[in-house]
């Protein structure tokens, strides 16, 4: 199914816009909050230390736990048999345990994304807020001896979930959020020269170009540093940033990278900056692939 209707209607609609800033501010002024720690919090939520997006694999959790709740409650309403309905109700509350750790994880993520993908985020989160709410009464429900209740409210948290989890997919897929965004393919396999070696400063971000590909050149006293310059989280200019240390700051959302090997110091990006090699030859600054 086409999901470009579906996210252009949601994209249409004016009222989450204010919902998304306010709720965007709170989220990342508590993690500014916490300075340091904060940013350490922050950091593990995104996955930073996993090198691949927190949120997507905990979502696991529910979708799955959920799922086989739903088998045990329908065999349990099929054959009457309690020992199927008392597993349905640990899935149950797997399920909800879940979803509440997912949920902080892609609050996380979804701080960080601007335009559309931002208005479908808020869309995706107060769907799975509605089915989480669900499950929980589900379970009081369940834990009171109302059965029956409690299934048919377990089985429409599951239908809301599911369209939930649609617009998690169209999310990934179509709005390119979590995906890699540096260009790796591109890269030059031999060197070739992108800038007059006069033209590097010291200290300085400056934006050079192999073929069509963006690249970032930095001189720290003897050492030239080339990375691309399209940020891997969602192609921010690294150029415009700031230079920290021996790291670069992405203007956009704050990500930063290492200088010598572009790997993650902080997120929201969680895949490394793919790292070029540069020389000096004929006062030009030459880049390729790094082969190392
Ligand atoms: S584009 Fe988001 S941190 Fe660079």
């Amino acid at each position: 199914m086409n999901s470009e209707p579906v996210l252009e209607a949601i994209n249409q609609q004016e009222w989450i816009e204010p919902v998304a800033d306010g709720l965007g501010s709170a989220v990342q002024g508590a993690y500014k909050a916490g300075g340091s720690a904060g940013q350490k919090v922050k950091n593990f939520m995104h996955g930073t230390w996993l090198g691949h997006q927190l949120h997507p694999v905990i979502t696991d959790v529910p979708i799955g736990s959920w799922t086989t709740a739903f088998v045990l409650d329908v065999i349990e309403a099929a054959t009457g048999r309690k020992e199927y309905g008392k597993g349905a109700d640990v899935a149950v509350g797997l399920g909800i345990l879940g979803a509440l750790a997912s949920a902080a994880a892609g609050l996380t993520d979804w701080s960080d994304t601007d335009g559309r993908a931002r208005k479908v985020g808020v869309v995706h989160g107060l769907l799975n807020i509605t089915a989480t709410a669900l499950y929980i009464a589900s379970w009081f429900m369940r834990k009171s001896g109302k059965r029956g209740s409690g299934r048919t409210l377990a089985w429409l948290g599951y239908a809301i979930s599911g369209s939930a989890a649609y617009l998690g997919g169209a999310l990934v897929y179509t709005e390119k959020i979590g995906v890699d965004h540096a260009p790796r393919e591109e890269m030059p396999d031999n060197f070739i020269p992108v800038l007059p070696d006069a033209d590097l400063p010291e200290g300085k971000l400056v934006r050079a170009a192999a073929g069509e590909v963006k690249i970032l050149l930095v001189r720290r006293g003897e050492n030239i540093y080339a990375l691309s310059e399209t940020c891997s989280h969602l192609g921010g200019p690294l150029a415009e940033g700031k230079l920290e240390g021996d790291s670069v700051v992405c203007p956009w959302h704050g990500s930063r990278f290492t200088l010598q090997d572009g790997s993650v110091l902080d997120g929201p990006a969680t895949h490394p900056q793919p790292c070029l090699e540069a020389r000096v030859r004929g006062g030009y600054i030459e880049v390729r692939v790094n082969k190392e």
